[in-house]
């Protein structure tokens, strides 16, 4: 069944409380809709209109969600600058047909302070590597509000992108520990022309890290490529692919890693499925990226 919305193109709904998205249901919605739901911070691309679009295909409702979350940002990190793009998010949704949006403020998010409020805590041999060791308490962040969000939208399905691969782990493993009713689904990552993520913090590159950003996808598919042929073992792969990274000026590697593209455990051989997974900071701009062999 397709919505009002995806056949007339009509405007996004902005529900910027937890009460009007109460009513929405309410008002909105018929009896045995699936409703797609969309979480994100905002500042969209083309890799965010994509599960948009995917929801849009597989759901009668679509809701995404805008709302730069305080929890999952450290100390130092971007938060105050994080892009803030409402306005041309807002006919972006429009277009792929988003039914609603989800616009809360901070105050609606976390009434009692944010430092005061439960933590769902993620499983940590998930949780605690890669990502997590790099930004501890991030993923803590992400479980906590995106359970939240679960928990205000009630969804049957929300849509995840590869492109943070171990997130997509994190919450699938979330909605199965704690027995949450919604499926989570995986869409495949979008990229530039050049192989480069979509991410909404690529605004932050200066021309000479946006000429150097495409070296991270260049670097998972050669490692991919020689670890899956059987030209090199997956250890030789990596430390290949390491070495080619660390050697690059004005580039920071963090780690170039592979797991188990399913459990996400460590491989110690190349098996399928595979997961790639990067992270190298150019100057002061993060980027992660991966690729699964499957
Ligand atoms: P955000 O970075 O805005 O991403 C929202 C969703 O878009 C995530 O599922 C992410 O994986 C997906 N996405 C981003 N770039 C993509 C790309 N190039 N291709 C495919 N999908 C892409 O991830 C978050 O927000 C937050 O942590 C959130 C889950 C909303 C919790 O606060």
């Amino acid at each position: 069944m397709i919505s009002d919305n995806a056949v007339s193109g009509a405007k996004t709904q902005v529900l910027d409380s937890i009460e009007a998205v109460r009513v929405w249901r309410h008002n909105a919605m018929k009896s045995g809709e699936r409703v797609g739901f969309v979480p994100t911070m905002g500042a969209l691309h083309e890799g965010h209109l994509t599960l948009m679009r995917q929801a849009r295909a597989e759901c009668d409702r679509v809701v995404a969600s805008i709302f730069v979350n305080p929890l999952q940002f450290g100390p130092k990190e971007d938060f105050g600058r994080y892009p803030r793009t409402f306005e041309s998010d807002l006919q972006m949704m429009s277009q792929a047909g988003v039914d609603a949006v989800f616009f809360p403020s901070e105050q609606e998010m976390y009434p009692d302070g944010r430092e005061s409020v439960t933590r769902v805590v993620p499983n940590p041999e998930l949780a605690d590597c890669l990502e997590g060791h790099f930004r501890p308490g991030f993923f803590t962040g992400v479980a906590t509000v995106v359970a939240k969000l679960f928990n205000i939208i009630l969804p049957e399905a929300a849509f995840f992108g590869e492109k943070d691969y171990q997130q997509l782990q994190v919450v699938s493993r979330l909605a199965r520990d704690l027995n949450l009713p919604i499926q989570i689904v995986p869409v495949k990552t979008v990229r530039e022309l050049d192989g480069l993520a979509m991410s909404s913090r690529n605004v932050y590159l200066g021309e000479e890290q946006r000429l150097l950003a495409p070296l991270l996808y260049k670097t998972l598919t050669s490692v991919k490529d020689a670890a899956q042929s059987g030209k090199l073992s997956l250890q030789e792969a990596l430390e290949r692919g390491r070495n080619e990274l660390m050697v690059m000026p004005g580039l920071e590697l963090q780690y170039l890693e592979a797991r188990n593209g399913d459990t996400f455990l460590a491989v110690t051989d190349f098996e399928l499925p595979t997961v790639f997974l990067v992270a190298a900071k150019l100057k002061e701009v993060r980027l992660i990226d991966n690729i699964v062999a499957r």
